[in-house]
């Protein structure tokens, strides 16, 4: 039966990557109905709301969406339509797949996946200033918060993901050193997850700033990375660039009820409506959406067609190094798909 997946084309460039990734997968045979909605700047100027109720209530019903990037800066009072997304639908874990495609870039043998929890720590919203004397900004606090709960459930997610995925090692990412309390629950609650997998799944504990450097030194030998929530903002930016950068990079959010797959870059402004946008972050975030539908020959296929693509670099986009349009290159990947 055919499976509904709400589509958001999103702003700038999101409409022309996402409808080129609609062809490759209707090309590729998968079974999917696409319930398109509105968000971002196009939902304002047609119901003044960046997140419209059917847009939500669609995500509801199907489970899943794939969104093309959305311009958040829509006017004062918008909070980041991505937060809220994933506040919505409890999307806890991002994850965020970097693997070395293209030639000729300064590293290779790169195929790392980074699980940053999405919901915690830093980036939890509370802060506040502090008055001293006439300044009532004379200091300011952000509080980070980790729960017991969140950090067990965001380490399970990497370690299940490197056993269904063949992967064979988690490096659990902190600050334990120095942020004893926060940082030193989740490195616990990682230790004790980690030993369930003893045999199976690897496990490496490395602190985050020695791990940085270490990524820019031998990314090749990191697999799966968890980490919380600022720190996988951060490295998983890293990571895309060691890569070839956010042209090429994937996201997917998920929750227990809902995953909403994404590019990595955003609405790319300077380049809007030359049709010369690279639609592979999307393409791939399709591919980790048929994956999550459990439709994964066809998530396989789909890739691997990508990649020869890239590969090739025959017919690719100006932003690493071709001519071609968004169109001839997803025509290009169309003509692979029954090469691989
Ligand atoms: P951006 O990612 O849109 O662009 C940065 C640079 O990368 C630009 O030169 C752009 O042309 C290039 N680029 C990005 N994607 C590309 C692609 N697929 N093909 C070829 N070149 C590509 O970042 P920027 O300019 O900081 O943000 C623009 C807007 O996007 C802002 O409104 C921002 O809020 C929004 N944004 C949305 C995101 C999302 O919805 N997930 C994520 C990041 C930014």
């Amino acid at each position: 039966m055919s499976r509904s997946v709400t589509l958001i084309p999103g702003d700038g460039i999101g409409p022309s990557i996402t409808e080129a990734t609609v062809r490759l997968l209707d090309a590729a045979r998968a079974d999917i109905t696409w319930d398109r909605q509105l968000a971002g700047a196009a939902a304002v100027a047609a119901v003044n709301d960046p997140i419209p109720e059917a847009t939500l209530e669609s995500i509801r019903k199907t489970k899943l969406a794939l969104k093309g990037p959305l311009e958040t800066a829509v006017g004062k009072g918008f909070r980041s339509i991505n937060v809220a997304l994933r506040q919505a639908f409890d999307l806890y874990a991002n994850v965020r797949p970097a693997k070395t495609v293209v030639t000729g870039l300064k590293f290779s043998g790169i195929d790392i996946v980074l699980v940053r929890e999405n919901t915690e720590g830093l980036y939890i919203g509370i802060e506040n200033y502090i008055k001293i004397g006439d300044d009532p900004m004379a200091a300011a606090q952000s509080m980070a918060v980790i729960t017991r709960f969140g950090s067990e459930r965001i380490i399970r997610y990497a370690f299940e993901y490197a056993r269904t995925h063949g992967r064979k090692k988690v490096t659990l990412v902190h600050k334990a050193n120095i942020l004893k309390y926060s940082q030193g629950l989740f490195l616990e609650v990682g230790r004790a997850v980690a030993k369930e997998y003893a045999g199976s799944i690897g496990c490496e504990e490395k602190i985050v700033d020695a791990c940085a450097m270490e990524l820019v030194m031998r990314p090749e030998r990191f697999d799966v990375i968890v980490t919380t929530n600022l720190f996988g903002d951060i490295l998983s930016d890293l990571t895309s660039g060691l890569v070839g950068g956010l042209g090429l990079t994937p996201g997917a959010n998920i929750g227990k009820d809902a995953a909403i797959f994404e590019a990595v870059h955003g609405t790319a402004p300077d380049i809007v409506g030359k049709g010369i946008a690279n639609p592979t972050a999307v393409m791939l975030a399709a591919c980790q959406l048929l994956d999550h539908m459990g439709d994964t020959e066809r998530a396989a296929r789909v890739k691997g067609a990508i990649e020869k693509t890239l590969l090739e670099k025959k017919i690719v986009t100006a932003d690493i190094g071709g001519t071609a349009s968004t169109d001839q290159f997803t025509d290009a990947v169309i003509a692979n798909l029954g090469a691989v």
